[in-house]
């Protein structure tokens, strides 16, 4: 059912896999690609975008008044609208700023408000689930500032823990948190804990390089005050990431880095920050890329974010059956039971064989899934492994990569006997 309440006509992969020249590489036939959320396959039409960007429109944006200059400009800010419609953002060009990836866009977030609105003693309430990229911002600005980080735990069945939350978030001044878990695929109540979090005085961050590719995204709905998200994940090139903020939150922050662009004035004294979204966007920004996440925006909403999700549920349904119903015992795998709490990512221990070793036994099938840490290593000592197997999907996975995957498993099993 999409959001309409209307049955959702299924995505034909056959295809959506024609626009993409990855599968049809010589050896493409057999690739099973299962990575997707370490960082998603390109279609030719944001190769395109990129391609004749470069071909017949390239020139610096903001500087020049000539004409080829200005088409630049155009091009680059109307990338900024598309990204931002598609997440509902209520001002997109003063609201989207372009990053180089989530990463960035949280250190942005922590560097920022480490400069004025944080001080000593201050509580940042995270998750147990965070990518590395949501934990050590912070932590450095423990390091720096004395700031205190609370934790929401995550519960036994990969859910995060409520039952002391008002405790938790009482006196918060952020809360920081990732609308789904790359490791568990938990998708979270953001929208609910954005409220509690609220109630308290606390600015709401999220985490959305895991949910924005996958799930029909709108901030207002979500309740948040800042949502950053990368690129190189939702079909778009690398080198691209998204911070979207309330313009009146983003134009009480400080400048992150300082440079060109920046400014409206320099002085030998001082400066002057420039209107948003510049004041954020130091230097010579990343055009072709964010071009290229136009064309990828606009290739997600040909197919639909709905479509897109049913089909993941989908997949997510038939991986979760195939491996328990194929390897019972001998497979765990990690994160809610109930699949619609779930994006599209399935983490997994087999037998006690090393993720790497697996990892590497599959890609002699062609089945490409990762395999580690995931950049969530408190998360792993609460599983109490030190890395996981992770296969994750999008738009041209169909369920013949999951019969690959399973083929795979079963030889790495005899292998090991
Ligand atoms: C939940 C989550 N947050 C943030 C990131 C960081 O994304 P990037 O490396 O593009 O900055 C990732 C990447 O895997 C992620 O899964």
């Amino acid at each position: 059912m999409n959001t309409h309440g209307l049955e959702a006509k299924p995505l034909n992969v056959s295809d959506i896999r024609k626009d993409f020249p990855i599968f049809s590489q010589p050896d493409g036939k057999s690739l099973y690609f299962l990575d997707s959320a370490a960082s998603s396959q390109k279609p030719l039409q944001v190769l395109n975008a990129m391609d004749n960007y470069y071909c017949t429109t390239h020139a610096n944006v903001h500087r020049g008044v000539y004409r080829l200059a200005e088409q630049a400009t155009e091009l680059y800010e109307s990338a900024r609208g598309k990204i931002g419609r598609f997440i509902g953002a209520p001002n997109p060009s003063r609201e989207i700023i372009f990053t180089k990836n989530a990463t960035e866009s949280i250190n942005l977030l922590s560097n920022s408000l480490s400069r004025g609105t944080l001080k000593r003693g201050d509580v940042v309430v995270l998750t147990e689930m965070e990518h590395h990229a949501n934990l050590v911002p912070w932590l450095i600005a423990k390091e720096q500032l004395g700031i205190e980080i609370r934790y929401i735990m995550v519960d036994e069945n990969g859910y995060l823990n409520l039952d002391n939350i008002d405790e938790v978030l009482r006196n918060a001044k952020i809360l920081s948190i990732t609308l789904a878990s790359n490791v568990l695929g938990t998708i979270n109540p953001v929208s609910q804990l954005a409220e509690l979090a609220h109630k308290n005085g606390a600015i709401v961050i999220g985490d959305g390089a895991q949910f924005v590719p996958h799930v029909a995204t709108n901030v207002t709905a979500l309740g948040v005050d800042f949502l950053a998200f990368t690129g190189h994940k939702m079909l778009g090139p690398t080198g691209i990431g998204i911070l979207w903020g309330k313009s009146a939150l983003l134009d009480s922050l400080p400048p992150f880095m300082g440079g060109g662009d920046m400014i409206t004035d320099v002085t030998l004294d001082g400066f002057s920050p420039n209107e948003l979204p510049w004041k954020f966007e130091a230097g010579t920004p990343p055009i072709a890329e964010a071009i290229g996440l136009g064309a990828a925006i606009d290739y997600l909403e040909n197919l639909g974010m709905d479509r897109i999700r049913e089909h993941e549920l989908e997949l997510l349904s038939y991986g979760i059956e195939m491996l328990e119903s194929n390897f019972g015992e001998n497979i765990t795998i990690h994160g809610p039971r109930n699949i619609n709490d779930r994006g599209g990512v399935i983490s997994f221990d087999f037998k006690d064989i090393h993720p790497h070793d697996i990892s590497q036994i599959l890609d002699q099938s062609g089945v490409c899934v990762r395999a580690g840490h995931h950049c969530a290593k408190p998360l792993m000592r609460h599983l109490g492994v030190a890395a996981t197997a992770r296969a994750s999907f999008h738009i041209y996975n169909e369920q013949s990569d999951i019969d690959a995957l399973i083929d795979a498993l079963a030889k790495a099993q005899a292998f090991f006997g």
